[in-house]
């Protein structure tokens, strides 16, 4: 049975298309003072149940915990959990005394109504070693390379070298050179950022990463490949989480801004559906 979480409807769906899963809805409201409220609607009774809810916004976090409550409750047999996208993954490590490692705080709060945790290009490999329950990563980035492709691109790159692992997979899916930027400090307040090893003069590029949301690091990343001589400048991602003005900063620079549907958005082209149904 596929429990189709409020922030991941249509991935539900699509998921269960695939599957052949029986669905269930779940029935959710905002009270006035900003409580939630969440009811199943079907019967879990003695049933394996799917799980699929994203964590961003916030909201969608506390809804989890209380389906996977409600899903106990009434007697669900196992319950599965996928989360697309798992917020909070950024903080995966301390470095001030005092701090909270919110990578791990919600990962011991999920585990326990919980009898195996997916989710999709989490920011770091480490944060499944945090649950005590099964827990796997899996990657979205052969189905971004594959959609890269309708761009067209020369190469692929990440825009920094904490997503070489990443790139480098895209880039075998779709057999093309990659590369990744290096931040050169040029003075006290100059950076200049430059592809490692190859010239984009003239060339089409696919920028991909795991998370957009301020989007500082793209945009950054984007100009200094127009300043190279890039022609054309794609931006993707698994997690658009696009804060505050970012598609609006985005656009200004890339030709195109994508990513998939861990997060439902307008700009989700590409959707994690089929390495979902995949693996469950
Ligand atoms: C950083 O290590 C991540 O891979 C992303 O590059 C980062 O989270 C993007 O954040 P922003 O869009 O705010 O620059």
């Amino acid at each position: 049975m596929l429990i189709k979480g409020p922030a991941s409807v249509e991935l539900s769906e699509k998921v269960a298309e695939i599957t052949g899963e029986y669905t269930v809805q779940v029935k959710t409201k905002v009270f006035p003072d900003g409580e939630i409220y969440v009811k199943l609607d079907g019967d879990v009774k003695g049933e394996e149940c799917n799980l699929i809810q994203t964590t961003y916004p916030n909201r969608h976090l506390l809804e989890l915990y209380m389906i996977q409550d409600a899903l106990k409750e009434n007697g669900a047999e196992s319950i599965d959990i996928v989360v697309p996208y798992y917020s909070y993954a950024r903080q995966d490590q301390l470095f001030e005394k005092g701090e909270a490692l919110s990578a791990r705080a919600f990962a011991k709060r999920l585990e326990i109504e919980a009898n195996k945790f997916y989710s999709i290009d989490l920011h770091s490999e480490k944060i499944v070693d945090f649950f005590r329950i099964d827990a796997e990563n899996l990657s979205a980035m052969p189905i971004l390379a594959r959609h890269s492709e309708t761009k067209d691109p020369d190469f692929l790159i990440s825009p920094d070298e904490g997503g070489i692992e990443r790139i480098k997979k895209a880039a075998r899916e779709i057999d093309l050179e990659w590369d990744y930027l290096v931040k050169k400090r040029l003075d006290a307040e100059t950076v200049k950022i430059k592809p490692k090893n190859i010239d984009v003069e003239g060339k089409s590029v696919v920028i991909l990463d795991d998370i957009i949301s301020t989007g500082g690091t793209m945009t950054e990343a984007a100009k200094q490949l127009k300043k190279e001589g890039a022609e054309e400048v794609h931006a993707g991602c698994t997690h658009g989480l696009f804060a505050e003005n970012a598609l609006d900063r985005l656009e200004k620079v890339c030709d195109s801004v994508f990513c998939t549907d861990t997060i439902e958005q307008e700009r989700s082209e590409v959707s994690v559906a089929p390495l979902i149904a995949e693996n469950l």
